[in-house]
């Protein structure tokens, strides 16, 4: 195909279910950039790296407990498959660091992602250490497996990608872009259900709409997220005295 361009961003996904992949992203736009190649996907079924007849990739845990945990052989093996482009290898968990832009942003700059998804009680120990595995976790709540998680660590990282998204300004406006939540969002019609959408917007005034925007977004963060509001209020310090 003519305008397909050489492949800058590759997830690379090691998974029990790779009929999972791409899912959603096979649609709009990241299914869109799949298809002209601006990121490229590797699905590594973990399976296929068990050695036995059974394909056993599980077993029980050692020291006792509920269910089962994957074996460190098989995912090493299920690794060592992965042609090595300087990618980081995650591994999806709930005890990993949080998700968020500044590691969304730092993936979205680099060649790509090893995506290692969990399944039962987890992975063995000695696999993550061996193979210094960056744990991310998507949320303080626990999945069935890690591959919902990889789609949307992905997603986050793919609508980044120069080209996929069509106008460029609206990522640098969103949430957390500038250390605040997004202000208020309205479009036609201007009144709704005899709700006004608020007159400044309307006025044509781009330096009070800008003023009118950034009170919202504080507003809103302060409220919402204590926690971001704090940490913009010293970025905002520190900017001021130059720092
Ligand atoms: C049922 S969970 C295992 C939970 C684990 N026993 C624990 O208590 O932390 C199975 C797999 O789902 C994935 N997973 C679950 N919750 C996640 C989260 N919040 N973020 C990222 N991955 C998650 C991980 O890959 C994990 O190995």
């Amino acid at each position: 195909m003519l305008d397909k361009v050489a492949a800058s961003w590759k997830a690379t996904v090691l998974t029990l279910h790779p009929d999972m992949f791409p899912g959603s992203l096979g649609l709009s736009l990241a299914g869109r950039a799949l298809e002209k190649g601006t990121w490229e996907l590797e699905k590594v079924d973990i399976r296929d790296f068990a050695d036995d007849k059974h394909r056993t990739v599980d077993a029980i845990p050692f020291g006792g407990g509920a269910g089962l945990v994957m074996r460190p052989d098989v995912v090493d093996a299920a690794l060592n498959s992965v042609a090595d482009n300087g990618s980081p290898v995650i591994y999806l968990s709930p005890r990993g660091r949080l998700l968020d832009q500044d590691l969304v942003k730092k993936l979205a700059a680099g060649p790509g992602v090893t995506l290692l998804c969990g399944r039962y009680e987890g992975i063995d120990q000695r696999v993550l250490e061996a193979r210094e595995v960056i744990e991310v976790s998507v949320g303080d709540y626990i999945l069935s497996g890690g591959e919902p998680a990889a789609l949307i660590l992905m997603d986050a990282v793919i609508r980044l990608l120069p080209g996929v998204m069509g106008n460029r300004e609206s990522a640098d406006e969103e949430s957390f872009e500038l250390g605040l939540l997004e202000y208020p969002l309205y479009t036609r019609p201007a009144e709704w259900q005899g709700r006004k959408v608020p007159e400044v917007l309307t006025s044509g005034h781009h330096e009070k709409i800008k003023q009118w925007r950034q009170e919202q977004a504080e507003e809103i963060t302060r409220e919402r997220r204590p926690d971001l509001w704090a940490e913009y209020l010293v970025k905002r310090n520190d900017t001021k005295l130059g720092r």
